[in-house]
């Protein structure tokens, strides 16, 4: 039988250096650095810098901003391990590129996870583990084994270790609220959600600003992805003009767009936190144990 410790290797793709090499020293496998660089025609290139004929190999390489090179990168690396005769490709992608484009919305719009999932599976993936994935549907486009774990656990952790007041924790939207419960839980907290609304025309967002019962308590506002922060900085407002005494925001994939974090900050939120997923400067909570954990699964 096949079992996480015959995972003998991790590659450290560009995008995913710090928690490669967390998963490395988690699942006490060897990291193998990955050199890469931009052609002056900006063209990808990347070099397995270590042997991995024969080996099982993990493959750590998210897909965050910019996602078209992360994405080569990924596939660069993937095909390149077969080449070298790597036994078995365990592709970690912790923040799936293009997992929002799931569906048509209008007639002629491309579908484009469907034509990431069909890349990685033909540069040579065996299975891949993904986290805390826009929809869990898009798991069933994959014919290889494909996982998606929650970081919200890591992030409940990171929280229980604050010694916070009267906690009570956030879902800036109702998809958000199964991730705000995981959180609440663990904490023994109170959770709720907001109702919010995006103009797919503009893409402005609106959140019903409902009364709830946070003056003088601690506040955890937590979704999957910042992206623009908009949606963040809408939930953050509400609470602080209920009186929050404090506003903590956490996500698994802190891709901050430029103006993000000023916008959620200007809105009354303390702090911002992400995990490794994306790697940001507000990556304080790792996901290696977690997805180390999956691998068992996946296998
Ligand atoms: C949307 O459904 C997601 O869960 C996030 O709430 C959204 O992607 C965040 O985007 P933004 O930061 O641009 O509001």
């Amino acid at each position: 039988v096949f079992e996480v410790s015959d995972l003998t290797k991790v590659l450290l793709g560009p995008a995913s250096i710090e928690l490669g090499k967390r998963l490395a020293e988690t699942l006490g496998a060897e990291s193998v650095p990955v050199e890469s660089k931009s052609f002056p025609d900006s063209e990808s290139y990347v070099r397995i810098s270590g042997d991995v004929s024969g080996e099982n190999v993990v493959i750590a390489q998210s897909t965050y901003p910019p996602q078209d090179r992360h994405l080569v990168q990924l596939l660069q690396l993937l095909d390149t391990a077969r080449d070298l005769e790597a036994s078995k490709l365990v592709a970690v992608v912790p923040y799936l590129a293009y997992s929002r484009q799931d569906k048509r919305f209008r007639s002629g719009e491309a579908v484009t996870v469907k034509t990431v999932v069909k890349l990685v599976e033909a540069a040579g993936a065996d299975s891949l583990t993904t986290v805390d994935v826009h929809s869990d549907k898009i798991l069933e486009l994959f014919k290889i084994k494909a996982l998606n774990v929650s970081a919200m656990s890591a992030i409940g952790e990171y929280f229980s270790s604050l010694r916070l007041r009267e906690p009570y924790v956030f879902a800036p939207d109702a998809g958000a609220l199964d991730r705000a419960k995981i959180v609440a839980e663990q904490l023994d907290a109170e959770y709720a959600f907001f109702q919010k609304q995006r103009d797919r025309t503009t893409g402005a967002i609106k959140t019903e600003a409902k009364d709830v019962r946070v003056k003088d308590r601690d506040t955890i506002i937590v979704d999957d992805i910042i992206s623009t922060g908009s949606t963040i900085a809408n939930a953050a407002s509400i609470l602080r003009r209920q009186g929050a005494r404090s506003i903590y925001v956490a996500c698994t994939h802190p891709l901050l767009l430029p103006g993000a974090k000023e916008k959620i900050i200007a809105a009354g939120a303390n702090e911002i936190i992400g995990t490794d997923c994306v790697a940001s400067d507000v990556s304080r909570v790792s996901v290696a144990s977690i997805i180390a954990e999956s691998l068992r699964k996946i296998l």
